[in-house]
């Protein structure tokens, strides 16, 4: 299974038409909508429509396909048939869930297919633009189906960078100590309050650079591969892939500059990485 880019292909387009239906689902349900529960911290929330989009898309997923494995943010990990070649589908739900609380429009629905420890697929559903990020690996990265090629990056000291803070407090403070040494150094920041969102705007030249601490793989499953399909690279620090400690994504030149800002910064401050959503 998803051996070739066809099949990839197919698993892109079955992402992109269940994060397009759960997107209408959470648009329609926004206005209004309030605080459920409480997670990792107080400021770690969760509303009924994060549940509702994820019961959604697992209900889509595993028709389509059953015997898939699921990874969702808010139901974790729901085990399939097995087997090698086996499809794990990495969902968030809402990835801005702060910001959909608050009626804002950045936040999306983002649904990966990885197949052997490797994204072959992805879709990022921006509902409240009407858009839809897909990507196919070895096959390209497209905004509503017109392909992707970031622009050159500029250098550190022009360069545009969004970046992300979690819940946790410990974390926070390290993210502001970093943001001391970042800020001084570059045209601007962004914190827009999407991961999914902000890698996507990589692969666009909406941002040049993007990193963030604490990140979880459904954060950034799906933004990822939309970004490095578009020619961004995306890792951790020293060649280590994407991960909870930090994720860094920039295009050739900037990833380094970037990685050489953040790797002396990178010490462990904030504790074992905590899984906050
Ligand atoms: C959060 C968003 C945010 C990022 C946080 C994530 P959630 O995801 O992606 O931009 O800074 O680290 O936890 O909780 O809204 O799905
Ligand atoms: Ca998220
Ligand atoms: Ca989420
Ligand atoms: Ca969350």
């Amino acid at each position: 299974a998803a051996e070739g880019v066809e099949e990839r292909r197919a698993l892109a387009e079955l992402a992109a038409g269940v994060a397009r239906e759960a997107g209408e689902l959470a648009a329609d349900g926004q206005e209004g909508i309030g605080v459920l529960a409480t997670k990792s911290t107080p400021t770690d929330v969760v509303t009924a429509m994060d549940r509702s989009s994820e019961e959604l898309i697992r209900k889509r997923l595993l028709s389509a396909r059953p015997g898939d494995a699921v990874l969702g943010e808010e139901g974790g990990e729901e085990a399939g048939a097995g087997g090698a070649g086996r499809v794990r589908w990495i969902v968030d739900p809402i990835d801005g869930t702060v910001n959909y609380l608050y009626g804002r429009e950045e936040w999306a629905v983002s649904i990966a297919a990885e197949v052997e420890g490797r994204v072959v697929a992805g879709a990022v559903a921006v509902p409240r633009r009407g858009q839809v990020y897909t990507a196919v690996l070895g096959g390209g990265s497209f905004l509503d189906g017109r392909p992707l090629q970031a622009p050159e990056a500029p250098s550190l000291d022009f360069a545009l960078i969004a970046t992300g803070f979690g819940y946790d407090p410990r974390r926070r403070a390290w993210q502001a100590e970093v943001l001391r040494t970042v800020l001084p150094r570059v045209r601007d920041i962004r914190r827009n309050g999407s991961a999914a969102v902000d890698l996507c705007s990589l692969a666009r030249g909406q941002a040049d650079g993007y990193y963030e601490r604490g990140l979880n793989q459904w954060d950034w499953a799906a933004g990822a591969l939309v970004a490095q399909e578009a020619g961004v690279l995306v890792g951790g620090l020293r060649g280590a892939p994407a991960n909870p400690d930090l994720t860094i994504a920039a295009g050739p030149g900037l990833f380094e500059e970037l990685h050489g800002l953040l790797e002396p910064l990178a010490a462990d401050t904030d504790g074992p990485a905590a899984e906050d959503g």
